[in-house]
């Protein structure tokens, strides 16, 4: 079993960090890689696809409650907020955010990739004349410091939606979520979960028939080969994702089918057959379960919206000030 949080805090380090992070990945057993790597250019639109197939649920789940309990949502977080995204993900989920609140003086969308960052903050600039945008090139996993609230200016809430929290293992989320109770004082937090159903559904959405998510766990070898010169033999690697009840995760791998050897910079891995490499969990939970963890870090939890089949929550959680 995994104890090894994939997410840790690792040194500043001199290398690249996608070098550093890959050859020290490779060398622990069970071998392993953060999946904040994934998201290259054609990682993120691959995972744009994955957000079209069927078999995902979770994106149009959490749109249709974003879309059905706008108002709630809306009068839970009060007029002339200031709203923090973590990660700039689908500008669509901000959108309908903003659209529904009550004069939203200021948004603060903080990402690694300035690129995206800055490429989706023009786009919501002129669809929003009125709207402070103040975008930060930053890892939210660690503390960033946010603008100067502004006098006039209501609640400052956070936005975490698509169970981007279920890359974290358990301590890792409660860490997380402590530092944003902190930032967020006298605001609050809205923030999406996938959770816990039929494991069969949960295995058909990270194992679609048309292999979309096979090709974006895959990617990460490629990338490998493209930026570091790795000659990661790509498919001599099977994508694998099960769920894990106990852990109430799902697992994703890139399992060897054979013996080989890979090569980056001066160093070999070598693979025998069946060695995998674990690339990503996506942790599921229980609405009280969740709760729990989110008073333990210092929210109050106010308010859960889930759509009809209870397969996802959209979770209003007050921080005190
Ligand atoms: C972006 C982390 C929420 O865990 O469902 C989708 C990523 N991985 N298919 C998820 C993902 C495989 C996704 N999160």
């Amino acid at each position: 079993m995994n104890t090894v949080p994939l997410f840790q805090a690792l040194p500043d380090n001199e290398c690249d960090e996608f070098a550093c992070e890959l050859s020290e990945g490779l060398r622990m057993k069970p071998r392993q890689v953060s999946p904040k790597f994934f998201y290259d250019a054609a990682g993120s639109v691959l995972f744009d696809r994955i957000c079209e197939l069927p078999e995902y649920y979770p994106t149009r789940t959490e749109i249709g409650i974003l879309t059905t309990h706008a108002a709630d949502i809306a009068a839970s977080i009060g007029p002339n907020a200031e709203i923090v995204e973590f990660g700039a993900g689908s500008s669509r989920k901000v959108r309908l955010l903003l659209d529904a609140l009550h004069r939203p003086q200021r948004f603060v969308p903080i990402d690694i990739s300035g690129e995206h960052l800055h490429a989706s903050a023009d786009v919501l600039r002129e669809a929003y004349p009125a709207l402070e945008i103040r975008p930060i090139v930053a890892d939210f996993t660690r503390p960033v410091a946010l603008p100067p609230r502004m006098p006039g200016h209501g609640a400052r809430v956070g936005f975490f939606p698509g169970s981007s929290i279920g890359n974290f293992d358990p301590h890792e989320a409660r860490r997380f979520l402590r530092q944003v109770a902190n930032q967020l004082r006298g605001g609050g937090l809205l923030i999406g979960t996938d959770l816990i159903k039929e494991p069969a559904i949960l295995h058909a959405a990270y194992n679609d028939a048309a292999g979309v998510t096979a090709a974006f766990n895959r990617n990460l070898l490629v990338r490998a080969n493209r930026e570091l010169g790795a000659d990661f033999e790509v498919d001599d690697f099977a994508h694998y994702a099960f769920y894990n009840a106990p852990l109430q995760r799902i697992e994703m791998h890139l399992v060897s089918h054979r013996s080989q050897e890979v090569h980056i910079g001066d160093e070999t891995f070598h693979f025998s057959e069946g060695d995998s490499i674990h690339t990503e969990n996506s942790y599921k939970f229980t609405v009280e379960g969740f709760h729990a963890m989110a008073v333990e870090a210092g929210f109050r939890p106010a308010a859960t919206w889930c759509d009809g089949q209870r397969w996802f929550g959209l979770h209003w959680l007050e921080a005190p000030a």
